[in-house]
């Protein structure tokens, strides 16, 4: 798969620009804050239907405008495609692709698929649970469409189940009536997420052992471990009914805590994944050099996974990487993603010289030039 060809209006800093993309290696190169993470912002919005900055909609429009536009042409097995977004201030979003009108999210995620890897990807394994669970949730969202739309389901059910243990002083009636029946929903729910977090994982795991030997030549054995919050074992999240079992059991087990934080102590929403090196936590004994080889591993797993799902990979988009890796580690990233097609952003106009089919675009105040 590859991404031919881009053009946005009036998004971010971008009033205008039509830029295409060779099948290789394409670098963005420019001074800070010419446009350069805005377009590879701009080509990843297709991909999942969000900004990976996690920015709203109407951020992204351009300052004075009411609405900002992305056409996006790629090709996959062998046919044109193009997806077309549309997103204002004041209505809902409007997506086709190939000129039909897409109105759940998840037709058109895994459609366009992209990798994206941004400096902050390298402290993932010292990051906030909370960006763990997102690295799951994009990566399996782009081979699993129907698991963004459990997610969007199961947050929905969290935040009234949450808003419930929040009203219950005040209206404990209303707790009592309802309760089971919201913890009934949202353990369906979390089981159901809690399955697919698990495979995705199982299968994760011996592409980021690979990746990670290859890298650091090193003896230590990585495992990348699911970690759920209903304390099973990793192997009982394979039986969604079991899950199922425990996390009701849990959620209907302490609603006088619950109501005291206000908050739902269990579930998908407080998921975590351990990772550990010979058999010790890796944020807590690892080097930062064996930490940040063990994110680029797991970065580079949802690629070989999105390939064995789809056949291809998928675009890989880095944002700033390179300037953050050392010399070997980022060898061995351009080696990995050799001959397939990467965008690239840095401030070095002299990046890669002396590669050739490489493809460099000079950033300016939001406008894209090819350089010579
Ligand atoms: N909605 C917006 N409208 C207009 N300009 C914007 C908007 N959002 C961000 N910008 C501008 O985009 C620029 C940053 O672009 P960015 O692509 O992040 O820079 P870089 O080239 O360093 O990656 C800043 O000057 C910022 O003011
Ligand atoms: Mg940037």
């Amino acid at each position: 798969m590859y991404c031919k060809k881009i053009e946005v209006e009036n998004f971010r800093n971008i009033e205008r620009a039509e830029v295409e993309f060779s099948e290789g290696v394409n670098i963005l190169a420019g001074a800070n804050a010419q446009g350069k993470t805005n377009l590879l912002e701009a080509i990843f919005y297709p991909s999942m239907g969000r900004s990976f900055r996690g920015a709203k909609t109407t951020e992204m429009i351009r300052f004075g405008e009411k609405q900002a536009e992305i056409s996006l042409f790629y090709r996959d097995r062998k046919r044109d495609q193009r997806i077309d977004v549309r997103v204002y201030r004041e209505k809902l979003r409007q997506v086709e692709k190939n000129g039909n009108r897409v109105d759940k999210l998840s037709d058109i995620v895994g459609s366009f698929r992209a990798v994206l890897f941004h400096p902050e990807h390298l402290s993932l394994i010292k990051s906030s649970p909370q960006e763990r669970r997102s690295y799951l949730d994009m990566a399996i969202g782009r081979i699993r469409p129907l698991y963004i739309h459990a997610l969007q389901k199961y947050n929905h059910i969290l935040k009234q189940r949450n808003a419930l243990l929040r009203n219950a002083v005040t209206d404990r009636r209303a707790f009592d009536a309802t309760i089971e029946l919201w913890s009934e929903q949202l353990s369906v729910a979390a089981a159901e997420l809690s399955v697919m977090r698990y495979e995705y994982i199982l299968r994760a795991r011996r592409f980021i052992g690979e990746s990670f030997s290859e890298m650091t030549g090193e003896r230590e054995i990585p495992k990348v471990t699911y970690a759920g919050s209903s304390g099973q074992k990793e192997s009982e999240y394979a039986d969604k009914e079991k899950t199922r079992k425990k996390y009701f059991e849990l959620l209907m087990s302490a609603h006088d805590r619950e109501i005291a934080v206000g908050a739902t102590l269990w579930g998908i929403h407080k998921d975590d994944l351990t990772i550990d090196l010979n058999g010790h936590r890796a944020r807590i004994y690892g080097s930062q050099g064996q930490q940040r080889s063990l994110a680029l591993a797991m970065k580079l797993a949802e690629g070989e996974i999105c390939r064995e799902e789809y056949g291809d990979y998928p675009v890989f988009l880095l944002d700033d990487v390179l300037s953050e890796l050392d010399s070997e580690r980022r060898e061995y990233l351009l080696h990995r993603i050799r001959g397939k097609q990467v965008i690239l952003t840095g401030c070095d106009p002299d990046l890669m010289k002396g590669e050739d089919e490489v493809r460099r675009i000079l950033v300016q105040n939001g406008t894209y030039s090819e350089i010579g």
